[in-house]
């Protein structure tokens, strides 16, 4: 097994590679594995059927069969990336099989201890993230493919069958979305210091219309995602132990340590995209919502963490728009800030959709909306994120304080 990707200074010109992005991918996971090696068939088995495993109310006694396997025998990044993720997804299906009145505050040995190693290795917390359920569970179905829709399918799933992979497989193009933007931070941040105005507007220009293009993938949720469903079956899936009344005390992590421990549920608040946006942009978050979002950082993989640190530290163009008093460039910035705050608004309408309006739907029509498949909705998670903020006073304070970073002629 291997250590964590370390996060020291990285020298200028920044190279994508030391932070763990692609050139053509971004924080996407190139090529992601979908078999791990033959010792760990008992987990692959077990995570390949976990929609039927989880709705036969199955799992947890499969789980209890399975051999206690130790992780030291994983090789490289990607087998890494793919043993977090099936045991990731092996515990959410474990711990919600049963709703939220049903949830067990212990994770067994034979799952826990392996999933902690694991998750030591890589630096990230033993639980479901967005690095996970997004950026390492993709594959194209011809490989040779585009990166689209039609050709790209999961690796593991749970229950929610098509909207769940909609969702997943979404969110994923709006990370493909943001790589343009992602590369024109990094050539901002170089033109800022060699004070090389043509190309800083260039990328500004480019970081405007990559979060533009966001928005429109962003989109596509309405097309592949049934908001009874997400709500319904999918969400709880989602959900971490921390902040959440179901699980109070958080989760035993059996034989690993004696306490309880508290983790944030998976979400896109834990994407680096914006968060690398909103730091070259200068936009600052109220004291809760900044700390929210900052504590989300520690769900990234290390390098990307690294790398909001990193355009955290540059110089600021804020101030360096501000400086050089030209309006061209002025307007340049002001119309990435806009394209942030009006992704954040599509953001809000979507969340609208598929939160507040299905909640509402779901306790008009409790009974029978769609059959034995849904499943009772998470009560604790009518207000709350599944990453455990309070929905809409949050998201509407991350959108104003992000309109609020206009430079006024
Ligand atoms: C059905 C689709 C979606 C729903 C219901 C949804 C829901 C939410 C919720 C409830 C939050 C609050 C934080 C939490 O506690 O988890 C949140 C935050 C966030 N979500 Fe989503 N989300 C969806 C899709 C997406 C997608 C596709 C992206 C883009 C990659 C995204 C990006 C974000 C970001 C960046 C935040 C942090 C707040 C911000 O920076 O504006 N979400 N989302």
């Amino acid at each position: 097994m291997e250590a964590a990707g370390g996060t020291e200074e990285t020298p200028l010109p920044l190279a994508l590679s030391s932070f763990q992005l692609s050139e053509e991918l971004g924080f996407l996971l190139p090529d992601p594995l979908a078999e791990l090696p033959a010792p760990y068939g008992p987990w692959m088995e077990v995570a390949r059927d976990l929609p039927q495993l989880v709705a036969s109310h199955r799992l947890r006694s499969r789980v209890h069969q399975m051999p206690q396997l130790s992780a030291q025998h994983l090789r490289g990044h990607r087998e890494l990336r793919l043993a977090h993720l099936v045991l990731s997804f092996i515990t959410m299906g474990y711990l919600w099989q049963e709703g939220e009145e049903g949830a067990v505050e212990v994770l067994p040995q034979n799952v826990a201890v392996p999933f902690w190693e694991v998750s030591q290795a890589l630096g990230l917390p033993p639980i479901l993230t967005h690095a996970d359920l997004v950026l390492a569970n993709w594959r194209r179905k011809n490989p040779n493919g585009p990166l689209e829709m039609e050709n790209l399918d999961t690796i593991i799933s749970l229950p929610g069958g098509e909207s769940l992979r909609g969702f997943i497989l979404v969110t994923l193009l709006v990370e493909k979305a943001a790589v343009p933007g992602i590369k024109a931070v990094i050539q901002a941040i170089q033109a800022i210091l060699q004070l090389d105005e043509e190309t800083l507007h260039r990328a500004l220009r480019e970081l405007a219309e990559a979060i533009g293009d966001m928005s429109t993938a962003l989109g596509r949720m309405h097309d592949y995602v049934d908001p009874a469903v997400f709500y319904s079956v999918i969400r709880i899936f989602l959900s971490g132990w921390k902040d959440n009344p179901a699980l109070p005390a958080g989760l035993l992590y059996q034989g690993v340590c004696e306490e309880p421990l508290a983790f944030s549920g998976g979400s896109a608040a834990q994407s680096t995209v914006l968060h690398a946006f909103d730091e070259l942009l200068g936009i600052r978050h109220g004291p809760q919502s900044g700390a929210f979002l900052r504590g989300m950082r520690d769900y990234m993989p290390p390098p990307h963490r690294a790398l909001v640190e990193r355009v955290r530290r540059a110089p600021s163009l804020r101030q360096h728009v501000l400086s050089r008093g030209d309006t061209r460039l002025r307007a340049a910035f002001n119309r990435c800030v806009a394209a942030l705050a009006d992704f954040r608004s599509h953001h809000i309408a979507i969340v609208t959709k598929y939160i507040a309006v299905a909640a509402a739907k779901a306790k008009a029509e409790p009974a029978d909306r769609g059959g034995p498949s849904m499943g009772k909705p998470p009560s604790a998670l009518e207000a709350k994120g599944t990453g455990g903020s309070h929905i809409f006073s949050f998201l509407k304070s991350v959108r104003d304080s992000t309109r609020d970073g206009m430079i006024q002629a």
